[in-house]
């Protein structure tokens, strides 16, 4: 069965990870137009490298949870060929034991050069003045993709999810697309759908069914349930 999972900032959220829109969210207290545009960057670097470098550290003490755990054991049976997006720049994926992760808005432990489009590891703290290693004059920038720019993968994802038996979407408010218009083309690709989430995303009409509670209660349960099938 070819499964493909979209997670989007729930799944992280009782990682200790702040979402963006929930209430008290990052977009609440931060104007993302400063921190999460090209615009913004040009703008004062300082800033974003402030906001990332504290979003680095947060991830850095945070652990994977459950769901996180639970998603790795479903990749690991060979029963399934399962296609693992998520639209977070965090690595708790992988450190639970998730391979590949398809990271479609990029990830913030990789540094980019804004100038050749080098890539690097980013350092615990990046600064406004760092230059790229390879072109030494390029800005270095945290290598995530911000509102106006292109998606990562797409060619990898669009595929997978047109031959899918089966799209889950865990833990996204279903207001970003194109992640938020993933349902149809699973729909129109003829698998079945289904939202795990905290409650209905903006999105949640799309769905074939749904399930809701917290991401660590509500994913381990689901894929238990598939892996007894
Ligand atoms: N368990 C499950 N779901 C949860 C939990 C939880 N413990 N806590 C919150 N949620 C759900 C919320 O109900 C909401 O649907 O997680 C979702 C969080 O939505 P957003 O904060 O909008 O995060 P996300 O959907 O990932 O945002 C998409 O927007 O700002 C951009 O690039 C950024 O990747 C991000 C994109």
């Amino acid at each position: 069965m070819r499964i493909v999972i979209l997670t989007g900032a729930g799944i992280s959220a009782e990682s200790g990870l702040g979402t963006f829109r929930d209430k008290g969210g990052l977009w609440e207290r931060h104007d993302l137009k400063d921190l999460a545009t090209p615009e913004g960057f040009a703008r004062n670097p300082a800033l974003v490298h402030d906001f990332y470098n504290m979003r680095r550290r947060t991830v850095r003490d945070a652990q994977p949870n459950p769901a996180h755990h639970a998603l790795a054991r479903l990749q690991k049976d060979k029963r399934y060929a399962v296609t693992l997006v998520t639209q977070n720049v965090d690595d708790l994926h992988e450190r639970a034991g998730s391979d590949p992760v398809i990271h479609m808005h990029g990830t913030h432990l990789v540094a980019l050069c804004a100038g050749c489009a080098h890539r690097w590891p980013a350092p615990e703290e990046m600064r406004p003045q760092d230059r790229c290693p390879a072109c030494s004059d390029g800005v270095a920038r945290p290598d995530v993709v911000w509102f106006g720019e292109t998606p990562y993968h797409l060619d990898e994802i669009l595929p997978a999810i047109a031959e899918s038996d089966l799209f889950v979407a865990i833990g996204t408010s279903g207001v970003v697309y194109p992640a938020a218009g993933f349902v149809e083309l699973a729909t129109e690709a003829g698998a079945e759908t289904l939202e795990l989430n905290l409650e209905p995303s903006y999105r949640a009409s799309a769905f074939d069914a749904a399930r809701f509670g917290p991401a660590s209660e509500v994913v381990p349960a689901w894929v238990d349930e598939i892996l007894s099938a």
